[in-house]
């Protein structure tokens, strides 16, 4: 059976546009429409829905904010993997290693706090806490907590699970693999999951970077937030950028993607080499 095509015009690409800017910052160019238009009609056709215009209509009115979750999810891009940019794994080692030789100077003192900003599937926090799960062994008494956040309901739903494919796990350090991966069978299909003492460093939940004050109270000492404010303007990116360094612990990091950089953009930051950042 034929399908009809669905037409999308300047004018509602425009309400999308917006609609995706305000509600999480992505800046979407002009040169993004047809990609919009083929990803926004897959959903459309799953849903039954007729245009792009009722379509537009049912996400504004959906109070749930469950559609407006699958529209963004559609829109926006979720790749990732395992030990992705590993310099930064590096660093966090470095990180660790020093730790002992300036102990923080706060009431929790004991507990190494890291902010995975846009997790994604999990692969980024889950290759935090197996760096940071096997340094913090010459410090028995340093607890750690990782805060994975991401917009997308679906990719936190899959990230909670920590199963991979064979072939993610291409980037691991064989000592890693070996210590913090177990078997699994998913469908007859051998795949591999997190162990759970790095499971249970991990929280997850759903944060937009758009909202406008971040209500984490005990502050990090690492904060990775790597592509995605590559998706936002600059005036977003600044914005975020000072809302990050008002979170970290004074001495705190912030890592961010090898593509993106916060030249041109007025922070309080120290820039110690690129990509990575450090609070006073
Ligand atoms: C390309 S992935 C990056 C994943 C990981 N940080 C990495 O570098 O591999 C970008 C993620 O940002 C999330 N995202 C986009 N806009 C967001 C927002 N406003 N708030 C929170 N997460 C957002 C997307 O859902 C997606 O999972």
């Amino acid at each position: 059976m034929m399908t009809a095509t669905l037409e999308l015009t300047r004018k509602e690409y425009e309400l999308f546009r917006q609609l995706v800017y305000r509600e999480c910052g992505i800046s979407l160019g002009d040169e993004k429409m047809q990609l919009v238009k083929a990803r926004l009609s897959k959903r459309i056709r799953q849903s039954e829905f007729k245009s792009f215009r009722e379509y537009y209509d049912h996400v504004v009115n959906d109070e749930t904010g469950e559609e407006l979750s699958l529209l963004l999810d559609a829109i926006s891009t979720n790749t990732t993997h395992l030990f992705r940019e590993a310099e930064h794994f590096k660093v966090l080692r470095d990180i660790i290693d020093k730790w002992g030789d300036s102990p923080a100077q706060r009431a929790d003192a004991n507990t190494l706090r890291i902010w995975s900003a846009a997790c994604s599937s999990g692969e980024e926090p889950y290759s935090i806490a197996m760096v940071a799960h096997q340094a913090l062994q010459q410090f028995p008494n340093t607890a750690l907590k990782i805060l994975a956040t991401d917009i997308s309901t679906r990719m936190l739903a899959k990230a909670k699970q920590g199963i991979y494919q064979p072939n993610s796990l291409e980037d691991v350090p064989d000592d890693l693999r070996r210590k913090y991966f177990k078997p699994v069978q998913v469908s007859y299909e051998p795949s591999f999951q997190i162990a759970p003492e790095i499971r249970k460093t991990v929280t997850f939940a759903r944060f937009n970077l758009m909202t406008p004050s971040f209500p984490f109270h005990k502050g990090f000492d690492v904060i990775f937030c790597r592509n995605v404010m590559i998706y936002f303007d600059r005036t977003t990116q600044g914005t975020l950028v000072n809302k990050f360094a008002g979170k970290l612990h004074p001495g705190g990091y912030l890592m961010i993607g090898h593509s993106e950089s916060l030249n041109s953009i007025s922070h309080p930051l120290t820039y110690l080499q690129p990509t990575v950042y450090r609070k006073k």
